[in-house]
């Protein structure tokens, strides 16, 4: 089996249909929940942009250079998503403004509408990175190759960071993907890989962890995990406002 990328995905739609789904229960008529709702749309856009941005220069760049043009779509609608945010935003804002409740109630379905039709499109653009894009990468180069587009990030991470974002991925993930993510992490940062194991086997239970210690070996670890590290990504404390500032400076590049 050839070794594929794209894993997090299963995390974004699951991030994305949870935005979805608060839209979908929201009471338009307060203008507490319509902040919320800010809230959740800007973290949103913040991890689609942090995705984004992570495909056109550690994937995209790679099969351009091999010249191939599979990620021109892919790219170009990355590109189009910026105007979906930016559409969105108003949209909301309109709600926000609208005195009239009844108003506030058509606009608000309009909105679902609007970001369900986004989610819609964002299904059919995972797909096409997964099922277009992916078998291109693999026919272009080989595992080791690959493996390396996220070792990249694995050597930036702390273990602490390590650990987190394997919480935020959990929940979304099969033992496979489990898996491959720990054996990725364990070849390219043993080291690190050793002190997040001390959490990391918790997380997955003691048949998995011992199955997984069998088959990787890891290291002794250095140290602990630091406990009062507080970590969290962009997207899951973003303010509204930052938001614009991230599309803005992604417009820029
Ligand atoms: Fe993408
Ligand atoms: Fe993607």
């Amino acid at each position: 089996m050839r070794y594929r990328l794209y894993r997090e995905h299963k995390y974004l739609v699951a991030f994305f249909s949870k935005t979805l789904q608060e839209c979908g229960c929201l009471d338009f008529s307060s203008q507490k929940s319509i902040e919320a709702l800010k809230e959740s749309l800007a973290q949103l856009f913040a991890l689609l942009n942090a995705h984004a941005e992570h495909e056109d220069t550690r994937i995209h760049t790679l099969l351009k250079v091999k010249g191939s043009t599979v990620v021109d779509k892919a790219e170009s609608e990355h590109e189009q998503h910026h105007n979906i945010y930016d559409v969105l935003n108003e949209q909301l804002q309109a709600i926000s403004t609208e005195s009239s409740d009844e108003a506030k109630q058509a606009l608000g379905y309009q909105l679902y509408l609007a970001l369900r039709d986004f989610f819609a499109e964002t299904l059919v653009h995972l797909n096409y990175e997964e099922r277009v894009i992916m078998p291109e990468l693999q026919r272009l180069f080989s595992d080791d190759e690959l493996r390396e587009i996220d070792f990249a990030t694995y050597r930036q991470m702390q273990p602490e960071q390590m650990v987190h974002m394997i919480e935020a991925l959990n929940p979304y993930l099969n033992r496979n993907d489990r898996a491959v993510f720990f054996d990725d992490i364990n070849r390219v940062e043993p080291e690190k890989f050793s002190i997040a194991w001390e959490e990391l086997k918790e997380l997955v239970g003691s048949e998995e962890a011992r199955a997984l210690e069998s088959k990787l070996i890891i290291a002794k670890p250095s140290r602990s995990l630091d406990p009062i590290k507080k970590l969290k990504y962009p997207w899951e404390d973003v303010e509204p406002e930052n938001t614009s500032q991230i599309e803005h400076h992604n417009n820029k590049d």
